[in-house]
């Protein structure tokens, strides 16, 4: 174990006292280790392939956890996931990523909050939690991230659901949960909630985002653009808007609001406008199906 840091030492000797934990016992448990990123240098990994939509380095497997890092480019972005087999867990970010939760019930699926991590901070995982990370900053990020389950199984984080939102459906994966996966890597396709307006928005530009940066020629790109300009994206907006604000302009869920106006600028940004909203509540492209 000596190629270890100090603190890496702490953190593996700490977790392998139990075999299950809860949040606030594993969030005290990396505090308490006290990793800089300078001790997870050896595992950064900022050159990784540009399809891969972030880094991901195994620091210590042991038979019921794994400690990994993960490397963050800016833009660099996971898919909406969960942990597979990991009952618990914790991340710690060393940069300001950005930081998605869902709440997946009854057939749906939706953006429960979008909000910037502070650098330093540790969140524990629970086996529901689904979520998405990403670095919206101009700083390459690393962060530290742990998986543990009560019984030993070959891989933690195996059986992980990725949430393919614009196809409704689940893609089941054993490894990093990259955007635009390749065929190969998805071990198997069932079928997944529907997502609201915002949490189906975002995922398409992010989509389109990991393309461009992939090849900024992918001729994927303008089917993406179109989408989100079309009729289905225009009446899904109007139908969506109308349980957020009421009849008199007046906003009526200030949370669901403040997730759609977010989603709605990233979405100007991958189209290079500034007028989406806009353009959807005059339902621009709405009365273009109508008159096609
Ligand atoms: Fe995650």
């Amino acid at each position: 174990m000596d190629k270890f840091p100090t603190s890496i030492v702490k953190l593996i000797e700490a977790l392998a006292q139990k075999k299950n934990y809860k949040p606030f016992e594993i969030v005290k448990i990396v505090k308490e280790a006290n990793v800089t990123p300078k001790d997870l240098k050896h595992w950064s990994d900022f050159n990784h392939p540009q399809t891969d939509s972030y880094g991901r380095k195994l620091v210590h497997k042991a038979p019921n956890f794994e400690i990994m890092v993960m490397s963050w480019l800016p833009g660099d972005i996971s898919a909406i996931h969960d942990h597979g087999f990991a009952t618990w867990g914790a991340v710690q970010v060393f940069g300001e990523n950005e930081h998605a939760i869902f709440k997946v019930e009854e057939g749906k699926i939706t953006t429960l909050s979008r909000s910037n991590f502070k650098y330093g901070q540790i969140v524990g995982v629970e086996h529901n939690l689904v979520h998405q990370m990403g670095n919206m900053t101009n700083e390459n990020i690393l962060t530290l991230h742990i998986y543990g389950l009560e019984e030993t199984k070959g891989s933690v984080t195996g059986d992980a659901n990725l949430y393919d939102i614009e196809n409704n459906k689940i893609q089941i994966i054993n490894g990093g949960v990259f955007y635009n996966l390749p065929t190969e890597e998805i071990a198997e396709i069932v079928n997944g909630p529907k997502a609201d307006f915002p949490t189906r928005l975002r995922d398409i530009v992010e989509l389109g985002n990991r393309l461009a940066r992939i090849n900024p020629e992918d001729n994927r790109l303008e089917a993406i653009k179109n989408k989100i300009q079309s009729a289905e994206y225009c009446q899904l907006f109007n139908s969506y808007l109308s349980t957020v604000v009421d009849y008199d302009d007046v906003i009526i869920n200030i949370t669901q609001w403040k997730i759609l106006m977010k989603e709605i600028e990233a979405a100007n940004q991958f189209l290079e406008i500034d007028n989406l909203f806009e353009l959807f509540q005059q339902s621009v492209f709405c009365e273009l199906m109508e008159l096609e």
